[in-house]
């Protein structure tokens, strides 16, 4: 008896944490869904409005917490930590100024971080340039809400941006809250856009990057996943950022939001459409909505079933469907007729096939076709000769051809037992930047071809191949890269490291017959080399 009872005791002790409720409705919605249990468990919740902390409290007898802003001490510290890299050593000159600016901050760690972000940015540091970014703070009380200082401090960081910068962190409002960005995709939307301005078409993407660690720098961006060259893969927007960005993009009519907090606004033109989420009431499209100025489409998964019909758009740039599983490949069969398209996402949607004329779109740069269930993509796709990326998944077929793409930089997941074809095309895509393919099980004759092909690839930076029951001597003289970074190669032992293992490589992912000391040494002597997984086959020899 006494036995069960402990055991039921801690099956039922839980605690729960709900971050940032903004909304008595929801708490009210939440609670019918928590057990009131009163053997020590705990539920937790986070605010900013008092209303709902107290009522969270009278519902299940809590108590409210004030979260105490930092300390003066602390603020002073993390600002600046942020400007001068150390905590205590800064010029005496600034000392008044700074004071004055860390109590509009109030201790806010968000304020305090972007306003010392924002002066950082500054090639000089004077007093006069600090005070004159005290000065334009904005009106809120110096100890009046927290709230209003924060957002003048927000506007004010916006304000201080270059307007190519402006431009591309407007374009952020399309996603909704607490959404994972991820880096490449919205650097290829931003090109797509003609966001990013670089004499070389080449560069773009690298000056994407740029714009975007800017972003982070200024503190207009939240990192979250860090890659080998120690830069972000993902990132967030911090949700009062959003609000100031939703509320001027909405002011400026640069994008329309169906599905987030506010209702669409209608009287203006359309130019970009983000459908957010089915939430009913004040939000369906209104049929009568002229979108023929739209020239970003997206559509996030849970609001699929509000769709509108491709034949509404006529210069849609950048359509954007990603994980809208649910999604019939019928629906795309009117996607011809956009003639302007750049960027197309279909990636973790579950399409079966694309529509034979794609080949029209004569400007598409990005096609994205990851995890979907397409087994062969039509043959028009070779057309498309501005195609820059292309995306497929392992189990797509890529079509004859594919060799005359003489635009494609990155390619990835190619099988090539789906297409085998693709070795002998392999050798004229002399702009492949990014490589990944697939080889299991297929025929040794194409070892050698695949060698030398992959040798005119001079651009080479990322290759992966992963290719079992093929022995493909990458350590053989006919391959010799120059620029590469990246280099996964699974399932093929090597004997020997390759003498081009130097000074470029970055990210190693290759497996050894044998460890012997001098592989130690090359290995340890590569000064870029961030991540390193290594597979030894044998033990070493005792
Ligand atoms: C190393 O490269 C692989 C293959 O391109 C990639 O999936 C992985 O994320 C990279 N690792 C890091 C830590 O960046
Ligand atoms: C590549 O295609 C072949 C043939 O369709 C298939 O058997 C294999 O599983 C695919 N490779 C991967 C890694 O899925
Ligand atoms: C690295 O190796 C490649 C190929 O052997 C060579 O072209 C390049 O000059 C080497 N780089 C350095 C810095 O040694």
């Amino acid at each position: 008896m006494t036995i069960y009872f402990t055991f039921c005791k801690i099956i039922y002790r839980y605690l729960i944490i709900i971050d940032d409720i903004w909304d008595q409705n929801v708490w009210t919605i939440l609670k019918v869904a928590l057990i009131k249990s009163n053997c020590g468990s705990r539920i937790i919740t986070t605010t900013r409005k008092v209303g709902v902390a107290e009522s969270c409290c009278s519902d299940f007898n809590g108590r409210v917490y004030h979260l105490a802003p930092l300390s003066h001490g602390d603020s002073k510290k993390l600002f600046y930590k942020r400007i001068f890299n150390c905590e205590d050593d800064y010029p005496n000159a600034l000392k008044e100024v700074s004071e004055k600016i860390l109590k509009k901050c109030d201790g806010l760690p968000l304020a305090i971080i972007t306003i010392a972000s924002l002066l950082a940015s500054k090639p000089t540091k004077t007093n006069e340039l600090w005070y004159n970014v005290l000065n334009s703070i904005g009106s809120g009380h110096e100890n009046g809400p927290s709230v209003e200082n924060m957002r003048g401090i927000l506007s004010l960081s916006y304000r201080d941006l270059p307007p190519h910068l402006k431009t591309c962190l407007l374009y952020l409002s399309i996603f909704p809250e607490d959404h994972m960005i991820n880096r490449d995709k919205l650097i290829w939307g931003w090109v797509a856009e003609d966001f990013i301005h670089d004499k070389q078409r080449e560069n773009l993407y690298k000056q994407g990057e740029n714009y975007f660690n800017e972003l982070i720098n200024r503190n207009m961006l939240q990192p979250v996943d860090i890659d080998t060259h120690g830069s972000a893969k993902t990132c967030r927007v911090h949700d009062m950022v959003l609000d100031l960005i939703t509320s001027l993009s909405a002011e400026e009519n640069f994008v329309s939001i169906l599905g987030g907090q506010q209702p669409l606004s209608t009287g203006n033109k359309i130019r970009r459409l983000s459908i957010q989420e089915n939430n009913g009431e004040h939000n369906m499209l209104d049929k009568s909505m002229d979108l023929s100025h739209v020239r970003l489409l997206f559509v996030f998964r849970s609001a699929i079933d509000m769709i509108p019909s491709l034949l509404s758009f006529q210069v849609l740039r950048v359509l954007d469907l990603e994980e809208c599983q649910h999604l019939d490949s019928c629906y795309l069969k009117d996607i011809t007729n956009l003639l302007h398209l750049r960027y197309l996402g279909l990636g973790r949607t579950y399409i079966t096939e694309l529509p034979k004329e794609i080949g029209n779109l004569q400007y598409l740069q990005t096609l994205d076709l990851r995890e979907t269930k397409i087994h062969e993509l039509p043959s028009t796709v070779v057309q498309l000769r501005q195609l820059v990326r292309l995306y497929v998944s392992i189990g797509t077929r890529v079509p004859v051809g594919i060799g005359n793409m003489e635009s494609l930089e990155e390619l990835s997941k190619i099988n090539i037992s789906e297409s085998p074809n693709f070795v002998k095309e392999l050798g004229t895509l002399t702009e492949l930047r990014v490589l990944e393919i697939w080889a299991n099980g297929w025929d040794s004759s194409y070892e050698k071809p695949f060698l030398e092909y992959l040798s005119s690839l001079h651009k080479i930076q990322i290759l992966s191949v992963f290719a079992a029951d093929v022995l493909l001597d990458f350590t053989s003289e006919g391959w010799v890269p120059k620029c590469l970074q990246t280099f996964w190669a699974w399932d093929s032992p090597f004997s020997i490291l390759p003498r081009w293992i130097n000074c470029s490589l970055q990210n190693l992912s290759i497996r050894l017959n044998k460890i012997q000391q001098e592989h130690v040494q090359i290995l340890g002597g590569l000064p870029a080399l961030h991540f390193l997984e290594l597979l030894v086959i044998d033990h070493p020899e005792n």
